[in-house]
C-alpha cells in the first residue's frame, strides 16, 4: 500500500477507536447521590428498617450491615447520619469530634484515616452518595472535577 493510503488509514483508525474510548468512559459515568447534611441526618439508625449512611471524606457509605457497631444504642451509633472524617481520624466519639472538619489533624491522625477509609469502609461498605464537600465547589456550582470512588478491595458480604 503506499504510504499516503496507509496515512489515511492510520488517521482513520486513531480517530474512530479514541471516539469508542472516550463514550466508554462517559457511559462508566453512572449519576451519583448528592447528601445534604439535612438528608444524611434522617439516616441516623434511630429509625427501624430505614438504611443506615455515614460519610468519611465526603463519601457516604451504606453501613446498614454493621448494625451492631451503628444502629440505635449501638457503641458507635454518634458517628452515623453525619460525616465523622474528624472522629474517625482521632478514634474519638467526642461530639466536638464529629464533623467532617480535618483542620490541626496531625501526620499520623491523617494516615490513620486514609487507612481506615480505604481499608474498613471502602472494603466493607457499598456507597450511596456523595456530600457537597464532593460534588460541589464552594459557590454551589458542579465540580468538573469530581471522580467517584473505585472500590478495588470491596468485599460487599464481609
Ligand atoms: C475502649 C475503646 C474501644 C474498643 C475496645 C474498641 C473495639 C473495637 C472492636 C472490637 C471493633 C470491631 C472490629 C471488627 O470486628 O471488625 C471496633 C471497630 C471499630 N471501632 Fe472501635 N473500639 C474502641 C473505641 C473506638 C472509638 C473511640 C472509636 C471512634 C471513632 C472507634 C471506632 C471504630 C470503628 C469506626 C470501627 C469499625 C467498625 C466497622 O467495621 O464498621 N472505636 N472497635
Amino acid at each position: 500500500m503506499a504510504t499516503a493510503q496507509m496515512w489515511v488509514l492510520f488517521v482513520i483508525l486513531a480517530t474512530t477507536l479514541s471516539d469508542e474510548v472516550k463514550l466508554k468512559y462517559k457511559a462508566a459515568k453512572k449519576p451519583v447521590r448528592l447528601f445534604t447534611e439535612e438528608e444524611l441526618k434522617r439516616y441516623d439508625g434511630s429509625e427501624e428498617g430505614r438504611p443506615i449512611y455515614m460519610a468519611v471524606k465526603g463519601v457516604v457509605f451504606d453501613v446498614s450491615k454493621g448494625k451492631e457497631f451503628y444502629g440505635k444504642e449501638a457503641p458507635y451509633n454518634a458517628l452515623v447520619g453525619k460525616d465523622s472524617t474528624r472522629a474517625v481520624a482521632k478514634m474519638s466519639l467526642d461530639p466536638a469530634d464529629l464533623t467532617s472538619d480535618t483542620t490541626g489533624l496531625t501526620k499520623d491522625q491523617l494516615k490513620s484515616l486514609d487507612n481506615i477509609f480505604e481499608g474498613t469502609y471502602k472494603a466493607k461498605y457499598p456507597i450511596a452518595g456523595y456530600t457537597a464537600s464532593r460534588l460541589l465547589n464552594e459557590d454551589g456550582s458542579p465540580n468538573e472535577d469530581f471522580e467517584p470512588e473505585d472500590q478495588p478491595h470491596f468485599q460487599g458480604n464481609r
